[in-house]
């Protein structure tokens, strides 16, 4: 895929980390956003330690006028994929949970990935054969305690990515939900510390299958779907 880029949230651990290493590896000009810049550095050198090439914007997904700055910077060219992958976890009951957290989740897990989306459409329009991926969860899909409000973002992202593919289908840009259950990055280390990592989704692995998406031919498309371990949960 020369000459193809790639934007990629939350770039700097976990998937979308992953992610960035598995596009460099494949050609593509990854573009690392996150908000902390040293992470992206770091991720940035493995690429090109790699022989990738990679690009460092930092940038919070909760803030609109940080968003279009980027826009602004990508502007002479296209984007082909964008990963919608930051995000944040909460593990409250519904007791407890109070407007801050019901809007720090909304911010970062379902009006940021709807902002990204908006801000990049035009380049998006520019491209080849363009894709939006966003990183939902099990809880886009099912239902369990304590999870309310981080369930409430993540079924509403898919519920996002089914409207959007269907606006955008005029424009062949496909746009799919991807669920992975609990995987191994640092956020299952700091929601679930001492989980058995055997029973988790490798970060590669949904790497793998977000490179398998991004790479269908254009006008082709699939949508939400789980990635799970069949070793989690006994
Ligand atoms: N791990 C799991 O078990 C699991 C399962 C299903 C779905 N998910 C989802 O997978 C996605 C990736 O998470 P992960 O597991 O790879 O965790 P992670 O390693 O903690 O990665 C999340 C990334 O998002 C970035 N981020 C956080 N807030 C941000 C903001 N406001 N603006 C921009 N970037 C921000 C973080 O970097 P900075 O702090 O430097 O910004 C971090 O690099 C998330 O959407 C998560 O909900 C995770």
């Amino acid at each position: 895929m020369a000459d193809k880029i790639a934007v990629i949230t939350g770039a700097g651990s976990g998937m979308g980390r992953a992610i960035a290493h598995k596009m460099a590896a494949n050609g593509v000009h990854v573009v690392l956003t996150g908000r902390t810049q040293s992470k992206l550095d770091s991720v940035a050198g493995e690429v090109a330690a790699a022989g990738g090439s990679a690009l460092v914007h930092p940038l919070d997904v909760t803030d609109p006028d940080q968003i279009q700055i980027l826009a602004n910077r990508l502007a002479s060219g296209q984007v082909d994929m964008l990963i919608n992958c930051a995000g944040d976890w909460l593990i409250k009951s519904v007791d407890d949970t109070t407007p801050e957290d019901l809007n720090h989740l909304f911010a970062i897990n379902l009006r940021g990935p709807y902002l990204m989306t908006q801000a990049l459409l035009p380049l998006l329009r520019k491209s080849a054969n363009a894709s939006v991926i966003n990183i939902g969860s099990v809880t886009s899909m099912e239902s369990h305690p304590m999870v309310t409000a981080y369930t409430a973002m993540k079924s509403g992202l898919r519920g996002l990515s089914g409207s959007l593919a269907a606006e955008l289908k005029p424009d062949e840009i496909r746009v799919i939900l991807l669920a992975p259950g609990p995987a191994d990055t640092p956020m299952r280390d700091a929601a679930s510390p001492g989980v058995d990592k055997s029973t988790l989704v490798p970060a590669e692995t949904i790497a793998e299958m977000v490179w398998t998406l991004v790479s269908l031919p254009r006008g082709i498309t699939t949508s939400d779907f789980l990635l799970t371990s069949l070793r989690y949960g006994g």
